[in-house]
């Protein structure tokens, strides 16, 4: 039998949940040619969101077309160029062929290789010669306005993991050719997201920085507590095993309703539930998980200071007062300029989250491993 959560994945059809404000919302602003931010931690929903919303667009409206362009992977300007266009082409012709036989209407001053995988209708991949590109990328940024007006068609480019920008050579610049580019840009639509909350906030509400203004900023919240009981509880009888739903609530409380971790563990209880879910079932699989996600999660606190571990023992022990004369002396944190360095690290690392007043650590799991290591108490 399959396991019926899911993660890691992005979440869809009947294993995706709720978001019906979110999709209302981005749908609105894409159909109105509207440029959206979205942007929350990693792994509260981003990509699933977007999917979904594409998914049902593409359902109900012929002329639409969504391109991925995924910049996880992609760490300068010339791989982004080379991917931008074959996401466009990809999601604007039916066989490569066809676009080669138009490209020269889109693209003139550059001349796109196009090298092949084993399926050569849907499995390609464009590149140019580095030289050309770097006069002309802006014939590149142009290419989703370009085609949109030839064939009559509204292209909506989702941009994903877009703080990895960040390590381009000269960010700055990068998004000032995109942001001026695209900004006159009627047709073809942009979504860009990403996690790194403090950091794409000030690249699109930083008024001396290009993208500000750029469109509609959503910040992403986590899902709704009750819409993870109810999920939990369907996922469970669909397969014949019972849940109550004070169990389901406890499986979603105790990893404060974070969109992965819930589906993560939820799989893990229900791996070990034979017919009935039980308390000492949801404790072991507690246990079960954080055993084996403790190697990585040592690996992750080695690569840290000793002050910035001190840190975190003392958000594990639930300080408050950071910068209070007696946390600094009892945790050893330095200064309170030190403090500060440390909660910049520490996000930029993506492991504590840093939002209004409340420091929180972002992943509940590590959340528990670190206290059972490092505090004891747990
Ligand atoms: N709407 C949703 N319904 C159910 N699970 C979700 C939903 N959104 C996200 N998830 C869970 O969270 C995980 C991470 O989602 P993803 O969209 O990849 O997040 P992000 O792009 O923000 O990193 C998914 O694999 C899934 O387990
Ligand atoms: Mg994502």
């Amino acid at each position: 039998m399959e396991i019926p959560f899911i993660f890691g994945k992005v979440a869809q059809s009947n294993q995706f949940i709720n978001r019906e404000k979110e999709i209302k919302n981005l749908r609105l602003n894409f159909e109105s040619h509207i440029n959206t931010l979205l942007i929350s931690p990693r792994r509260w929903g981003k990509s699933s969101l977007v999917n979904e919303v594409a998914s049902q667009m593409l359902q109900r409206n012929k002329r639409i077309r969504f391109s991925f362009i995924d910049l996880y992977a992609i760490r300068d300007e010339q791989e982004f160029y080379q991917a931008f266009t074959t996401a466009v082409i990809k999601a604007t012709s039916n066989k490569w062929e066809d676009w080669v036989g138009n490209g020269k209407k889109f693209i003139s001053k550059l001349i796109p290789r196009f090298q092949f995988g084993i399926d050569p209708v849907n499995d390609f991949r464009v590149s140019f010669d580095w030289k050309d590109l770097k006069q002309n990328g802006e014939e590149i940024l142009n290419l989703p306005e370009k085609i949109s007006i030839e064939k009559n068609i509204h292209l909506i480019i989702c941009i994903d993991e877009f703080q990895n920008i960040a390590h381009f050579e000269d960010p700055l610049v990068m998004q000032k050719k995109m942001r001026s580019a695209w900004q006159k840009h009627q047709v073809s639509t942009y979504c860009l997201y990403g996690s790194k909350r403090h950091m794409l906030a000030d690249i699109f509400e930083n008024k001396s920085m290009p993208f500000y203004k750029f469109g509609d900023t959503l910040f992403l919240k986590k899902i709704g507590h009750t819409h993870w009981v109810d999920y939990i509880i369907r996922q469970f009888n669909k397969t014949n095993k019972k849940i109550t739903s004070e169990l389901a609530s406890e499986i979603a409380g105790r990893m404060e309703n974070h969109p992965y971790f819930v589906q993560l563990f939820a799989a893990t209880v229900w791996k070990l539930t034979k017919t009935k879910c039980m308390k000492k079932i949801i404790d072991q699989a507690l246990d079960d998980l954080i055993e084996q996600y403790s190697i990585m999660f040592q690996r992750e606190t080695d690569s840290l200071t000793n002050k910035q571990l001190n840190f975190l023992k003392a958000l594990a022990n639930n300080v408050e007062k950071f910068s209070s004369k007696e946390t600094l002396m009892s945790y050893n944190l330095g200064s309170q300029g030190n403090v500060k360095r440390i909660k910049v690290a520490l996000e930029n690392k993506e492991i504590i989250d840093l939002w209004g007043n409340t420091i929180e650590f972002i992943d509940p799991l590590f959340n528990y491993w670190f206290k059972r290591v490092y505090v004891k108490r747990y």
